[in-house]
């Protein structure tokens, strides 16, 4: 017996005997320590007292007829291994047992008559295990959560685990991947590249971080990603694979290198503003002068009959005026500072208007091809312009490819969305036609793509380009609306992208030039009002020539004084459109309100801008633009005063 009072009192389980009640009637050291309270305390007390109380491993009460004391005294059974918890008051914590319960039976009784409870305090083992699910949860959570792919391959780089991320990324199912190489994801120069990563990794046993390559996903499309490895070692230290994380990083890259390319675009667009605001001031004050010198060596001409060499210079300073003006005329389109006399056009129908010129231009050596969309929406174009544009980019195309070779002009119906838009400095988005020009000759570097809309730029030799045409170009298409691009790669040829906005309504006729080779005369009485002395003279003068009667007023304040004493005689107002004070549209109501008769025909240099809004000059509204021959002037008069 005290060989069991020794073995009752030192061994490290708890024990806890019972009487048939359920009441408590002994416990060892071992109990008074792991349930936390003295034998005093718990003496005659069952399962059910509040102080004893246990629970289950979910939290919820154990009842006193599910104790394994209990049903080993019902019972007469043993009963093993039921888990438990109970509260520790003199820890002030939870402690986890592991319970089992034997009856005690006298020789020749039926019944118990006592129960023993040996326990095992599984606290610590128990937290170790609920900590170590607890990991694995949140480890498989994250694991799935993640945005990035994971992945473990064996030293071969055959797939042994991954997630669902990865699955995304590569676009293979689960059951495919399983037994797939990475090696077939990807080209063969980038599963070399992977290949020496792995390796590294191994022979260093340092996990490699952003190596970047590109992965072929399911389907053929490609997906750039980074890739961060490192070693697998096994209890024993044996290296049997690899693990690593792959982040797709394709849009990254790819936003970063628009957003470096729209702000490329956007020093290229303010660039070209800029040069645009100098030159267009420049050739304003520029176009009034020649108007005057061209005027007054035509105007000399016919006095000069009998002096050759007079009339040979007069002859050299109006031609060289007319080419200054020419000058003058291309930079103001580039400045988007020409009045614009737009109609609703089909561009397929000028277009193939203008074939047959521009086969002309570019020789026998280059073919031209066209497609255009069979059903292309209007626009609304100065044809003039668009004239000029087709023939600057078949010029250039032309000199692009000396040995001969192909242009072809494409239309099409685009629609422009918000993204779009968003990527490109200065488009709006909507609907538009795309005006394609590409020629197969020698292309351009980058450097040169960058700055071929400057005026004056020019790899041309000296008198064989002034650097105009394209910077023409540029100013026509945005004075419209419109934007364009280029592409261009050395050796292989040159895309221009035009796009212009669609216009409602029909197509006009494309119409015939009136033919203004002759001065045709009047007798009817003008109004000329004009700031500028020298044009005012010029314009006077032609006129006067012709037959008219003119007077003239320097300012819109000495016309109204003029068409107060002689209003009833005045058949046409010739007026600038900007002057000190008022401005020649406001001019002509005031005197129109008067004389509703009154016809009315505008000059200007430029700044239409300023008075309607740039681009959208009502193709109704009379206009002359400076400078200006007197044919063209004596004509247009003609065509006002008759209409
Ligand atoms: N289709 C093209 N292929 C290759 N380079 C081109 C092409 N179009 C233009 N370029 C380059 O752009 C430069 C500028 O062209 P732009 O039309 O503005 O002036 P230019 O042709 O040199 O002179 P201009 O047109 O005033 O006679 C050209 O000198 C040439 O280097
Ligand atoms: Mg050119």
């Amino acid at each position: 017996m005290e060989r069991y009072r020794v073995l009752f009192e030192s061994i490290r389980q708890g024990v806890v005997s019972q009487d048939q009640d359920g009441k408590i009637v002994l416990v060892n050291p071992a109990a008074e320590r792991i349930l936390g309270m003295p034998f005093q305390e718990m003496k005659n007390k069952t399962s059910l007292d509040p102080r004893l109380q246990t629970i289950h491993e979910d939290g919820s009460d154990f009842p006193m007829d599910m104790h394994p004391g209990w049903i080993a005294l019902k019972t007469g059974q043993n009963v093993k291994g039921t888990v438990m918890g109970i509260f520790n008051p003199r820890e002030g914590r939870q402690r986890w047992l592991n319970v089992s319960a034997v009856p005690i039976i006298t020789p020749g009784g039926k019944h118990p008559i006592r129960a023993y409870m040996i326990f095992d305090d599984i606290t610590d083992l128990k937290q170790t295990q609920l900590q170590l699910k607890e990991s694995e949860e949140r480890y498989q959570s994250m694991l799935e959560n993640m945005i990035d792919g994971y992945f473990e391959v064996d030293l071969n780089g055959n797939f042994l685990f991954f997630n669902q991320a990865l699955l995304e990324i590569s676009g293979y199912s689960s059951n495919k991947l399983s037994k797939m190489n990475f090696r077939e994801l990807m080209d063969q120069e980038n599963a070399q590249c992977f290949f020496e990563a792995f390796n590294q990794v191994f022979v260093t046993g340092q996990p490699e971080k952003g190596h970047v390559g590109e992965l072929i996903r399911k389907g053929g499309d490609k997906r750039i990603v980074e890739v961060s490895s490192s070693l697998l070692i096994g209890p024993d230290g044996e290296k049997w694979g690899f693990q690593g994380i792959a982040r797709d990083i394709t849009e990254q890259r790819s936003f970063g290198k628009e957003k470096e390319r729209l702000e490329e675009e956007l020093r290229q667009f303010q660039k070209l503003e800029a040069i645009g605001r100098l030159a267009g001031g420049v050739a304003h004050d520029f176009n009034n002068l020649l108007t005057g010198i061209s005027g007054y060596a035509q105007l000399l001409l016919p006095k000069a009959e009998d002096h050759p060499v007079i009339q040979r210079g007069l002859k050299q300073i109006s031609d060289l005026s007319d080419r200054a003006a020419d000058l003058t005329r291309q930079l103001l389109a580039f400045s988007r500072k020409q009045p614009l006399s737009s109609v609703v056009v089909n561009m397929n129908a000028l277009i193939e208007n203008l074939s047959r010129m521009l086969r002309r231009i570019i020789g026998e050596d280059i073919v031209l091809k066209s497609m255009l969309a069979p059903e292309l929406w209007n626009v609304s174009v100065d044809p003039g312009q668009m004239e000029q544009i087709l023939m600057n980019l078949a010029v250039n195309a032309r000199d692009a490819m000396p040995q001969g070779g192909e242009i072809i002009i494409k239309t099409s119906n685009i629609v422009l969305d918000q993204k779009f838009a968003k990527m490109h400095v200065g488009v709006k988005s909507g609907f538009y036609i795309e005006l394609m020009f590409s020629d197969t000759g020698k292309g351009m570097d980058k450097a040169t793509q960058e700055r071929i809309f400057e005026p004056f730029f020019t790899t041309k030799e000296p008198g064989k380009g002034t650097g105009l045409g394209l910077s023409t170009v540029y100013g026509i298409i945005k004075q419209h609306k419109g934007n364009i691009w280029v592409r261009s790669k050395i050796r292989q040829g040159t895309t221009f992208e035009i796009f212009l906005p669609r216009a409602a309504g029909p197509a006009a006729e494309l119409g015939r030039k009136r033919d203004t080779k002759i001065m045709p005369k009047g007798t009817e009485t003008i109004l000329v009002v004009e700031d500028e002395e020298a044009v005012r003279n010029f314009v006077h003068q032609v006129l006067e020539g012709q037959g008219y009667r003119v007077f003239t007023a320097p300012s819109p304040e000495e016309a109204k004084e003029i068409f107060e004493r002689k209003g009833w005689e005045v058949a046409l107002l010739l007026t600038d459109v900007v002057m000190p004070g008022e401005n020649g549209f406001e001019l002509y109501k005031k005197l129109t309100s008067r004389r509703p008769s009154l016809k009315v025909l505008y000059m200007s240099g430029y700044a239409m801008d300023t008075l309607i809004q740039e681009g959208e000059m009502s193709p109704d509204i009379p206009i002359l633009q400076k400078p200006f021959p007197p044919k063209v002037l004596t004509n247009k008069v003609r065509e006002i005063l008759d209409a």
